[in-house]
């Protein structure tokens, strides 16, 4: 009887410490990770879909990282937050994957995360963006764009379309800036380049300037609120920090019967180059595309390849770009167009 009472105390007891265990973990939620132990498990944490763009990136993962290929990926939507997107890194820390991957939405705020990952031994890879953290050593490799670099494109456009006259006298430049996401490289990089330009030539101007969080439907907001405080005839450039910006624009102008692109006197330039962005480019609504290829799924599996090899990785690669004008343009190059 005695031995009784004592193994039904001890089965309680370890119900309850069972429950309690079960509480602490609530605000982490571990999915089964697959039981096919010859594939590499990999988490692949995304800061949302605010873009054409970012599914693309999502999509060039999904294809690249299929179980075929040896891969099992375990995609995580952030849905627009950092907090969500950190959540989901310490899921998979304590789904124990293989390697995280990690396209983050701002710069900073990632080492306690990122330093639980290398207590846990798991390789992370940035990608896309890249992060500011206080050690190097807390991301293994970065595979993505040179933002800073796309933003020189732009401006050497710029540069070009608005030269000085005979007298080396600068015209005056009023320009409209629509940010992205602010704290995230992409805006950072671009965002940075025009500063620049802006004090090598004292006649350029922000009229003005807002965060279009690269999205359609937030810079079209932004731009009609524009067109209520700043004639358009005093609008020279509209620098939009991507392609669904540059959209959420031009349908704003549209609606308001104004001119823009080739010809007008209002010069339109985008990130990204999607496809529906060259068709705009092509019909002359957007001046300027600079690319940011999205396509970075296959980079992503040859540097998981390489360290499954025990190689080490560079630290950073960066992805081919280039840049884009109607003129280099034809409907057959658009239409073949994966993104
Ligand atoms: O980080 C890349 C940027 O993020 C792309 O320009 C944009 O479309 C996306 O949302």
């Amino acid at each position: 009887m005695f031995k009784l009472r004592n193994t039904f105390c001890l089965l309680m007891a370890l119900i309850v410490i069972a429950a309690l265990c079960a509480c602490n973990s609530q605000e982490v939620q571990v999915d089964d990770v697959d039981e096919d132990t010859s594939l590499i498990v990999v988490g692949f944490s995304q800061p949302g879909a605010e873009s054409a763009w970012r599914v693309a990136l999502t999509d060039s993962v999904k294809e690249a990282f299929t179980e075929d290929a040896g891969f099992k990926l375990i995609y995580k939507d952030g849905q627009s937050k950092q907090d969500n997107q950190i959540r989901d890194i310490r899921t998979f820390i304590q789904q124990g994957v293989d390697y995280i991957i990690l396209s983050p939405i701002v710069e900073t705020g990632w080492d306690t995360v990122l330093e639980e990952a290398e207590e846990a031994n798991i390789p992370v890879i940035i990608c896309d963006r890249n992060v500011v953290v206080s050690n190097e050593k807390l991301y293994t490799t970065f595979v993505g764009s040179d933002f800073s670099e796309e933003g020189k494109k732009a401006v050497d456009y710029l540069e070009k379309e608005f030269p000085p006259d005979s007298e080396g006298n600068e015209p005056e430049v009023n320009i409209v800036h629509i940010q992205g996401t602010l704290g995230s490289s992409a805006q950072i990089g671009r965002s940075k380049a025009l500063e620049l330009a802006l004090e090598k030539h004292e006649n350029w101007n922000v009229v003005a300037e807002d965060c279009g969080e690269f999205t359609k439907a937030k810079a079209k907001e932004i731009m009609k609120q524009v067109l209520r405080e700043v004639r358009s005839s005093d609008i020279d450039v509209i620098y939009c920090e991507n392609d669904d910006e540059a959209a959420g624009v031009i349908a704003a102008l549209d609606d308001a019967g104004i001119p823009h692109g080739e010809g007008t006197g209002m010069t339109i330039i985008s990130f990204d180059a999607t496809r529906k962005a060259l068709e705009f480019c092509l019909n002359g609504d957007i001046n300027f595309e600079v690319e940011c290829n999205p396509l970075q799924g296959p980079y992503l599996v040859d540097m998981v390849k390489l360290l499954e090899r025990g190689e080490s990785a560079p630290k950073h690669t960066y992805i081919d770009e280039g840049e884009f004008t109607k003129d280099d343009l034809t409907p057959e190059f658009i239409e073949k167009r994966k993104y």
